[in-house]
């Protein structure tokens, strides 16, 4: 039996949770992949940071003594960022050693570059962590359901916008206060603008589209809204018309291109994605054979995203001693077009406050009219105040285009005091 030797790159969060696992599987790894799986170095930034649990002696902040050994098979590499983990990847690959990566902002931009790199050099590239953490999604979509056309995948796969949102609906708290829960209890980092905005989930979204679709969706073609300007009047408001709201990643396969985007949605209450609470994910597959799947857990940690590598490096280590690695490499053969924002149709959620006058109801009726957007829903409160009423539409579902040109006109006209929120509805 040889044994297959890994580094490590970076022992943060993540890289500590493999660490662990590696100790405490160390045992079973042998049944499992027909090898002992050995941590040979640890590359870290500060060489001089203590850190509790993890052999001193294995660790650089040396690339050199990584990539010169041609002893380490599989570089772990769980530092983030684009640079310097770009190159460290490329030239890991060139030296045939496989990868396995957690580095969503990495694959969602050059995955497509760093899978060529691989097949040319007959290694793996796995990154079953970089999208929902410890949820299986990666591999289902390109192993288990590759008998399928997939129609749809639909997720919560960013942990803080659910938490932040969760306990909006739950306390009635609004964003701010969420958001400032959510930090002080480590959900959410410091400077939020990649969860909140939605950038984070637009990564893992534009990663899971092109597997599922098998054509390539970078993170630039997915259009990103977050949920910073969601408030808990709006959360009110979906929750007495029967939904909750959820900042949502949705990608479709039409006839017209692919739909891709990130943005808060209201969701029937009774629908799964609804259910998902807190931090945790989850990721709604439609294939045209399986019909209905979804994947559910802990989207982020220590521990769950390090299930997802190490789950990744018992694959790859399998592979080594099959001498099949590249196995399964870029699923991606065809050019799908990406579809414009502005054709896809959706039902909308509008709250505006209207001057409180005869006839006003009736000019915004006919203004939606004209442009094409039927009434499903409406309600108006009784709570005025001043000259001011604040109504509710629910809309058929009509082209984002139609609703954008009549939003304008209406927020052009002196009634229209102000619109408040345009949210889409499952
Ligand atoms: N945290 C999660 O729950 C989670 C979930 C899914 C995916 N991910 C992804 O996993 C990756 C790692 O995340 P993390 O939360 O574990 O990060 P982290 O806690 O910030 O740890 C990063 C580690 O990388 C090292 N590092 C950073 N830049 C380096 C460089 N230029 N050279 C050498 N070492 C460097 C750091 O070294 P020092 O300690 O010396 O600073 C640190 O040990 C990211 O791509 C992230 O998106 C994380």
């Amino acid at each position: 039996m040889n044994d297959i030797n890994v580094a490590i790159l970076g022992i943060g969060t993540v890289g500590t949770g493999a660490y662990k696992i590696i100790e405490s599987q160390k045992d079973e790894f042998p049944y499992k992949t027909g090898s002992k799986i050995n941590i040979s170095k640890v590359l870290v930034r500060n060489k001089n940071k203590k850190r509790e649990g993890i052999n001193e002696n294995l660790i650089t902040d040396d690339w050199s003594e990584i990539i010169n050994d041609d002893s380490i098979k599989i570089v772990i590499e769980v530092m983030g960022g684009i640079e310097p983990a770009k190159t460290y990847i490329s030239e890991a690959l060139k030296k045939g050693k496989s990868v396995v990566t957690a580095n969503k902002d990495l694959i969602a931009s050059y995955g497509s570059e760093l899978l060529d790199l691989a097949k040319e050099n007959k290694c793996d590239i796995l990154f079953e962590a970089a999208v929902a953490g410890g949820i299986p999604i990666i591999r289902p979509l390109k192993q288990c359901l590759a008998a399928n056309k997939i129609e749809e995948v639909m997720g919560i796969v960013n942990g803080t916008t659910n938490f932040i949102l969760s306990n909006m609906t739950d306390e009635g708290m609004e964003f701010d206060d969420a958001l400032k829960l959510a930090q002080e209890l480590g959900y959410a980092e410091a400077d939020p603008t990649a969860d909140v905005e939605g950038y984070d989930a637009a990564r893992k979204v534009a990663i899971m589209a092109s597997i599922a679709f098998n054509s390539r969706v970078t993170f630039d073609d997915v259009y990103t809204e977050g949920i910073s300007k969601i408030s808990a009047k709006d959360i009110k408001y979906a929750k007495e018309l029967g939904c909750d709201i959820k900042l949502l990643g949705v990608a479709a396969n039409t006839d017209e291109g692919i739909e891709v985007r990130v943005h808060p949605m209201l969701i029937p209450s009774e629908h799964p994605l609804a259910g998902v609470k807190d931090s945790f994910n989850a990721v709604f597959v439609k294939g045209d054979a399986v019909g209905d799947t979804m994947f559910y857990g802990k989207g982020a940690g220590e521990l769950p995203t390090a299930s997802a590598i190490m789950g990744d490096v018992v694959d790859v280590a399998r592979n080594i001693n099959f001498d099949c690695c590249g196995r399964i490499g870029c699923t991606c053969y065809k050019q799908l077009p990406i579809k414009k924002m502005d054709d896809i149709c959706s039902k909308y959620f509008i709250r505006m406050q209207l001057l409180d006058k005869p006839g006003t109801l009736a000019s915004v009726l006919s203004i939606l009219g004209n442009n094409g957007v039927s009434i499903y829903q409406m309600m108006q409160k009784k709570r005025r105040n001043n000259s001011n009423a604040e109504i509710v539409i629910i809309t058929d579902s009509v082209k984002e285009k139609n609703l954008k040109d009549s939003m304008t006109i209406l927020e052009g006209m002196s009634i229209v005091n102000k619109v408040s929120s345009i949210i889409r509805v499952y």
